[in-house]
Parts: structure tokens; C-alpha cells; sequence
């Protein structure tokens, strides 16, 4: 799942589009199913949400810290 969604998020964004991971499709099915026509006999994995990214929207602006990536991975054989 893992593999598939981030291969999505990747695509999109070669095409300019912005992405957001989404397990709220998960617990809030019903509204996913009402939106994209989804029926009860397709289980809903996960979501993302997709658009084309607005610069200048102030929560756009925000950047979350990250982690050095050296801090925790643990590379071997690539020294
Ligand atoms: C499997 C998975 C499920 C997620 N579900 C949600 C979610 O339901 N709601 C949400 O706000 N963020 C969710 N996220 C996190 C967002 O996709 C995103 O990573 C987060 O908003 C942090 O953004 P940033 O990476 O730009 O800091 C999920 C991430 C993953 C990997």
C-alpha cells in the first residue's frame, strides 16, 4: 500500500499536482463513498487528497521540522 500510494504522490507531482496522504477516507467512509460514487462492496484502503498546490495560501507556508535523515536511517554498504 505503502509503495503504491507514494508512487501516486510522486506521479501527481510530476504533473504539478499537490497530495495529501489521507486515513480519514478510512474512518469517515461514508463521505468518500457519497463523493466519488464508491459502493459498499469496495473496501476503501486509504485516500489522497489531490490538487493543483496554492503558493500563496498562508497554511501552504507552513513547513514542518523534520529529523536530520542520517538520524534515523542506518546506511549500509553505501558508505
Ligand atoms: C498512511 C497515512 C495516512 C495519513 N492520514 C492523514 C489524515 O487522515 N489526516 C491528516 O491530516 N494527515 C494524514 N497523514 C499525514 C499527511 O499525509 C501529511 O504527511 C502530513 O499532513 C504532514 O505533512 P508534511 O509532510 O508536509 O509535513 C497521513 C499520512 C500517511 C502516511
Amino acid at each position: 500500500m505503502g509503495t503504491v500510494v507514494y508512487s501516486i504522490c510522486l506521479t501527481a507531482l510530476h504533473y504539478g499536482l499537490g497530495s495529501c496522504i489521507e486515513d480519514q477516507g478510512v474512518f469517515y467512509p461514508e463521505v468518500l463513498r457519497d463523493l466519488a460514487g464508491i459502493p459498499d462492496t469496495k473496501r476503501i484502503m486509504i485516500a489522497i487528497a489531490m490538487g493543483y498546490p496554492d503558493p500563496d495560501f498562508p497554511a501552504n507556508r507552513l513547513k514542518s521540522s523534520r529529523v536530520p535523515v542520517d538520524e534515523i536511517t542506518t546506511w549500509v554498504g553505501f558508505e
